[in-house]
């Protein structure tokens, strides 16, 4: 293994490790000559009403795709997140709250959470919520977006959280897809001092035909800021909370019991609704979370992603309430009111295990030693990256100025697919390299292939697959299965097909290199070029779009438009503006475009595709790499956007 750059395991931490460099190969080891074996052991690490029969029943060929874990055992995740730490640490802290404000925060222990969920669960039934109904969660960051998730699980509803931040025409695409008969907001959300319309966001969603599954619209009050009420429909959380009783079973649940519903963006077509189900998941992100992290009991874990992400799912909520953890939620945004609140947070509330994405930390690095001024970060002793390729200047800033040059980095590469992390360093056996998402977790097996599909063996570059199942998994995209094989099997026959491309090193490390289809990745957000540009298209002046990422400091990658108007439009700077702000609304400001360029046309093969490659040449400003465009339909047009290009510089 070549020194350079290599970060080996400290003594110290490997001492006092879950894992250590011989035990992580003993067990990844046994994790894949006998999977079977290996996950019967782990699955005992969550609570089954009824034990399982039969660990595993998968398929990744493509003509029957089937993925089944635990089958035959019962189980509830609200259980296994809350009731049975009930006994040895009820009155621990489960959730640490921090407002938007510095001095706003709420402890919540693990028996209050219990009691305010079973309220809430006996609130939804008596709302007509019953196993297997949807339920839509337009949530702040604020303690009841737990709550209102834990509840749904525990009288077997399937929850599907939208971000906060999405417009109420992206929202309602979702429910209308979930078929949701419920969903729960708050009057408004506050972040970085800034009010967020959540409950007239959903007003306007639900006045989308498509919505009129929607019975009722659970609020709970945030701001007490007013908003639109309507008799029939609206209820407020305290009112039905008032009357609730606290007293509510879980629900048995079969392993394989549909879990959540997570909407993420692909190179095609509208966003699809991932599912997850009961046992594996939940035994994945326990497990993962425990090991990743190193978790020991008693110690504060906080990580910064929103709940409307899987981040915010598997390692905000469910793998730590799992492991009877002590999770920390933030309200607001990493530099309110200034750039040094993370640093303050962990001071405040002597955060030991951080995890947060490169955009963030990109950010802070931005302002110098700024971000970490007035605070000691003393208490810190693992840090963990998450979204996107994490670039080695952020990895060094983040090991030296936050983590003092003492604290492990975990750079943790997964999907909202996955359900939990594949590939990883485990902090107390693995040597780092920046930039390096390291080796698989286990049971985890990757691999590379070519564009055909043949397994690449030793140090080389290709497309990321998996080749076996993971209790995390995915089952299904939510009411269309046919699509889930398609996007994920097909592509290479009886691998699971990630959409990453990766290269391996000659230690057999892996290192990501990011999404090899038509994907963006916008500060860790994950964005279909396909779904801006329909956004695009359904402005009255857009004839066509084309969308391609460019690289961007803060942000890994920004949002770069190529935009065709109507023969009869003008071209002007207010039209820039009332683009930006239209794809604002379609889907939300995460999908506000950094660079809108006119373009009288776009460069298409004969057969009409749109030739992306040369569209993010020309954004970058790298016209000798062009390639070929000998094949194009019109190959002028090349030329006309390098003018173009050239003179907005
Ligand atoms: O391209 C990879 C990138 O994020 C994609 C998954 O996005 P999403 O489903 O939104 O989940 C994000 C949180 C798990 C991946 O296909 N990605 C995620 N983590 C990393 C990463 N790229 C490089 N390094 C990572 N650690």
């Amino acid at each position: 293994m070549s020194v350079a750059n290599l970060y080996p395991v400290t003594e110290a931490f490997a001492a006092q490790a879950l894992i250590n460099q011989d035990k992580y190969k003993e067990m990844y080891q046994q994790s894949v000559i006998n999977p079977e074996g290996f996950w019967r052991e782990q699955g005992k690490r969550i609570d089954w009403f009824k034990p399982f029969e039969r660990v595993k029943q998968t398929s990744f060929d493509d003509l029957h795709v089937d993925i089944k874990w635990y089958l035959g055992g019962t189980t509830n995740v609200s259980y296994n997140c809350l009731d049975r730490h009930l006994e040895a640490r009820g009155d621990q802290v489960a959730i640490i709250w921090e407002g938007d404000e510095p001095d706003q925060h709420r402890h919540i222990t693990y028996r209050e959470l219990h009691e305010e969920v079973c309220k809430f669960s006996n609130a939804l039934r008596g709302q007509g919520v019953n196993r297997g109904d949807v339920v839509t969660i337009y949530m702040p960051m604020i303690p009841e977006a737990a709550v209102a998730m834990l509840a749904c699980t525990r009288i077997g509803a399937i929850h599907t959280v939208v971000f906060g931040g999405f417009s109420p025409e992206a929202l309602a695409g979702r429910i209308a897809d979930s078929e949701s008969k419920v969903v729960i907001t708050a009057d408004e959300g506050v972040r970085g001092g800034k009010r967020v319309p959540l409950k007239a966001n959903v007003d306007e969603a639900l006045t989308n035909p498509s919505t009129h599954c929607v019975k009722q619209v659970l609020v709970v009050q945030r701001t007490g800021g007013q908003v639109p009420w309507h008799n029939h429909r609206d209820v407020w959380y305290h009112d039905v909370m008032k009357v609730a009783s606290s007293h509510c079973a879980p629900k048995e649940l079969d392993a394989e019991a549909p879990l959540f519903i997570l909407y993420t963006s692909g190179s095609t077509g509208k966003p699809k609704g991932v599912l997850h189900t009961t046992g594996g998941y939940l035994v994945y992100a326990s497990m993962t979370h425990e090991y990743v992290f190193d978790y020991k009991p008693g110690e504060v874990y906080w990580c910064t992603a929103d709940v409307g992400w899987i981040t915010g799912h598997s390692y905000m909520i469910y793998g730590p309430l799992a492991n009877g953890a002590t999770t920390l939620l933030y309200e607001g945004i990493p530099n309110y009111p200034d750039v040094s609140r993370i640093g303050q947070i962990i001071d405040k509330h002597q955060v030991n295990i951080l995890y947060t994405a490169p955009t963030a930390i990109r950010a802070m690095m931005a302002e110098g030693k700024k971000a970490v001024e007035g605070s000691s970060g003393k208490s810190l002793r693992l840090l963990g990256s998450v979204g996107e390729p994490i670039n080695p200047e952020a990895w060094h800033w983040y090991h030296e100025t936050v983590g003092q040059s003492r604290c492990p980095i975990v750079d943790t590469w997964w999907q909202t697919e996955t359900g939990g992390i594949l590939i990883s360093p485990l902090p107390g056996a693995t040597a780092l390299k920046p930039g390096s998402a390291t080796r698989p977790f286990f049971g985890v097996q990757p691999a590379l292939v070519d564009n055909l599909g043949n397994l690449i063996e030793g140090p080389a570059e290709g497309n990321l697959v998996i080749l076996d199942s993971w209790p995390g998994q995915m089952r299904s995209v939510y009411g269309d299965h046919d699509r889930f094989v398609q996007t994920y099997f097909k592509t290479f026959k009886g691998m699971y097909f990630t959409g990453d491309g990766a290269r391996r090193d000659e230690d057999g490390y892996y290192w990501i290199t990011g999404r090899v289809d038509d994907v963006l990745n916008v500060s860790g957000h994950r964005m279909g070029t396909a779904e801006i540009e329909s956004a695009m298209v359904a402005h009255k002046d857009v004839a066509e779009a084309a969308v391609v990422g460019f690289p961007h400091d803060i942000k890994g990658q920004g949002i770069y438009v190529y935009v065709t108007l109507n023969a009869d439009v003008e071209a002007s700077e207010a039209l820039r503006q009332e683009l930006r702000q239209w794809v604002r609304k379609e889907i939300g400001p995460i999908a506000s475009p950094d660079v809108i360029q006119w373009a009288p046309g776009l460069p298409k093969t004969r057969s009409g595709k749109i030739m992306r490659r040369i569209l993010r040449k020309i954004a970058v400003g790298e016209y000798s790499a062009l390639g070929d465009i000998s094949t194009l339909a019109d190959p002028a047009v090349v030329q006309q956007l390098v003018d173009t290009h050239q003179g907005m510089q």
